[in-house]
């Protein structure tokens, strides 16, 4: 179903997300049939380029980042006649009566603005948009991350942003929310008869949510090591993971009935601080290595400075305190180069009540659940069944499999394409809401307090590992493994 007329206005239009997501996303929904003819895209940078340089840049983006089998002349045509580009000052004044024509020359259209840009011009651009008088009872900001750098930091962005944007018309992207499996964790256990009943600390021993990646810091050092991967993945990414896996079933799949349930885990968090820090987490920084078969630097090496002390590596041994999951530890980790770029979220069931089979049917494993988000997403759900052949009663785990791609002969779209869509339908439900961005930072604000009170550890790891040794140790005392550890 088409969407309605739109102009979606980057700032940041010359910048890497624009290049590497946002354009080919609108071309990709473009293609799909998804864009009506009134909808304009305008890249908006401080960058001297006129229509057809804008255009070049376009260009280059999508034979970068869309396959060649994909961009059809005719589809590309198309596109590019919905792309504007204005040259903007966005601290200053120039630019913005040619935004602000154009803009009026748009009508009714819905108004997104997009903030591809450092979080320091949120305030300023905000101003200014409110200055020119641009915004309609048609328009959204998208505020990109990172959303601050701690509490205070956010809030202050909230405050700037919130002075000229109503909280409906504010959509903070996760753009994990967007993945398709992410969105399966909900179908899963909201249109199934089967999980809800068990999802509880009755019932499920533990949950391990993993983000690996096994590219390093790339050309980002100069953001990335600012922030670490705390600030990077865990924060945001992660911990809106741990939120749909132990949220209570919201009474609809709306926006703030969503919202009010993740909230809900975000502040039955377990604090930690200086006294536990040591005890729940981890951080280290990679080290020379080797990936996929090929050498890889360290971290420091990667960024050309060698006395940072920013981790590149998290693990957490997270709890929830409420009744559905006192004592059940949720296990986080995420880090650059690992072993392979792998999401998961592993739902561990306890074992069963009682064993009626004898000790020669083998061990009995426990059931697990594993979301697979990326790459090859798909669900598995493992289960304890009988070995065949008539050697007895022989009892084995095995996986009762789905693949999104075996299944529904696709790839998946990338986030940005449904979040995008999402923006300009209006729908909030998978953006976050400043309260939840609060209160996930009042969770890790005391942690990097804690780090920086006790002096802790930073641990290494050598590259094309799965971390540090102390990694394995935090949940090994707990007399668990990681899934990868395990058989
Ligand atoms: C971004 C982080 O939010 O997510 C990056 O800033 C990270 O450091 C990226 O590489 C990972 O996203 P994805 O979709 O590739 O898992």
């Amino acid at each position: 179903i088409q969407v309605s007329a739109f102009d979606l206005v980057v700032f940041g239009g010359t910048g890497d997300l624009a290049a590497r997501k946002l354009l080919p996303a609108m071309f990709q929904r473009d293609r799909a049939g998804q864009l009506p003819d009134e909808g304009r895209i305008i890249g908006v940078s401080r960058r001297a380029l006129g229509h057809d340089g804008y255009l070049d840049f376009v260009k280059k983006s999508l034979s970068t980042y869309v396959k060649a089998s994909e961009l059809e002349p005719e589809a590309l045509k198309r596109f590019l006649a919905r792309v504007h580009f204005v040259p903007v000052d966005v601290t200053g004044e120039s630019g913005w009566p040619e935004l602000a024509s154009l803009l009026a020359s748009g009508n009714e259209a819905v108004r997104c603005f997009y903030f591809a840009v450092s979080p320091d011009l949120f305030a300023p651009i905000s101003e200014r948009i409110g200055q020119f008088g641009l915004i309609t009872d048609h328009s959204r900001v998208v505020l990109e991350k990172p959303l601050g750098k701690n509490g205070e930091s956010a809030h202050a962005v909230n405050e700037a942003v919130g002075k000229v944007f109503n909280e409906h018309q504010i959509y903070r992207i996760d753009h994990y929310l967007g993945k398709e499996t992410v969105q399966n964790l909900m179908a899963l256990r909201f249109a199934n008869r089967l999980f809800e009943p068990l999802w509880n600390s009755t019932h499920i021993d533990h949950v391990q949510i993993t983000v690996a990646e096994d590219i390093g810091v790339g050309d980002r050092g100069g953001y990335y090591d600012t922030s670490g991967a705390m600030r990077d993945m865990l924060q945001n990414h992660i911990m809106q993971l741990l939120c749909l896996t132990a949220m209570e079933p919201p009474d609809a799949f709306e926006a703030d009935a969503v919202r009010d349930e993740k909230l809900k885990v975000l502040k039955a968090l377990k604090r930690i601080d200086e006294r536990n820090a040591e005890h729940m987490t981890v951080r280290a920084q990679y080290r020379a290595g080797s990936v996929g078969g090929q050498p890889s630097a360290g971290y420091l090496e990667d960024l050309g400075n060698d006395t940072s002390s920013t981790e590149t590596f998290v693990a957490i041994r997270a709890e929830i305190a409420n009744w559905r999951w006192a004592g059940v530890p949720f296990y986080l980790r995420t880090g650059k180069r690992l072993t392979k770029r792998t999401s998961e979220i592993v739902v561990n069931f306890r074992p069963i009540s009682h064993n009626i089979f004898d000790a020669t049917a083998g061990r009995l494993s426990q059931n697990r659940l594993i979301l697979r988000l990326q790459p090859d997403e798909g669900v598995t759900l493992e289960v304890t069944i009988k070995d065949p052949g008539p050697g007895g009663m022989r009892l084995r785990r095995i996986p009762l499999d789905m693949s999104f791609v075996e299944t529904f002969g696709v790839s998946n779209p990338d986030a940005y394409e449904r979040l995008l869509m999402d923006v300009i339908r209006g729908n909030q439900t998978l953006f976050m809401r400043a309260d939840e961005v609060a209160a996930a930072w009042q969770w890790v604000d005391p942690i990097h307090a804690a780090w920086a009170h006790n002096d802790q550890r930073m641990h290494t790891y050598a590259g094309g590992t799965w971390g540090p040794s102390a990694a394995i140790a935090l949940i090994e005392r707990d007399g668990r493994t990681w899934l990868e550890d395990s058989e």
